[in-house]
């Protein structure tokens, strides 16, 4: 019985020493900018050093990215729309769960305006050419910079973007 306290007392001690604060953002908080044609990009959370960045996308009919590969685990949760890639037979829509193992390649092909898909990406994407060749690398870091130069042009400021 003692050595139970002992440890639970031991337990909240170590938790209330870091005590972390939970981070919110609201749906608004961070903008999506706009790639064109109706695509659009907000960068909710990037961790610099693990190259761990989290994205949402909303896509339209038609958008097609270049053929990639993944230096780490990635998870995609579709909250609307259709997509596929064009390597698989599996359509991601509203409720679908997909994770993409480090070294996947794939090339990701929208079937239905408005589909909505937030990324939860650790490691580099590496762009492909027709012959594997790497074309372009993107990290976390790089496409947080994008993100911020486009929202500068876009009129959004600085959005309180989780950065660690
Ligand atoms: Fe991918």
């Amino acid at each position: 019985m003692h050595i139970h306290e002992d440890a639970e007392v031991s337990v909240v001690r170590h938790l209330s020493v870091d005590d972390p604060p939970s981070l919110h953002l609201g749906a608004d908080e961070v903008p999506f900018v706009d790639l064109g044609e109706g695509n659009m990009l907000k960068v909710l959370q990037v961790f610099r050093l693990e190259n761990v960045w989290i994205t949402e996308n909303i896509f339209q009919r038609g958008f097609e990215s270049p053929k990639h590969v993944h230096t780490g685990n990635v998870w995609g949760h579709t909250t609307s729309g259709a997509w596929k890639y064009k390597e698989s037979d599996f359509v991601n829509r509203a409720g679908s769960f997909l994770y993409e193992p480090a070294g996947a390649a794939h090339t990701l092909r929208i079937l239905e305006d408005d589909t909505h898909v937030r990324w939860h990406i650790h490691g580099a994407n590496l762009n492909l050419d027709d012959n594997g060749v790497v074309t372009s690398i993107i990290t976390g870091e790089s496409r947080l910079a994008y993100y911020f130069e486009l929202c500068e042009l876009q009129g959004f400021g600085r959005p309180p973007v989780l950065i660690h």
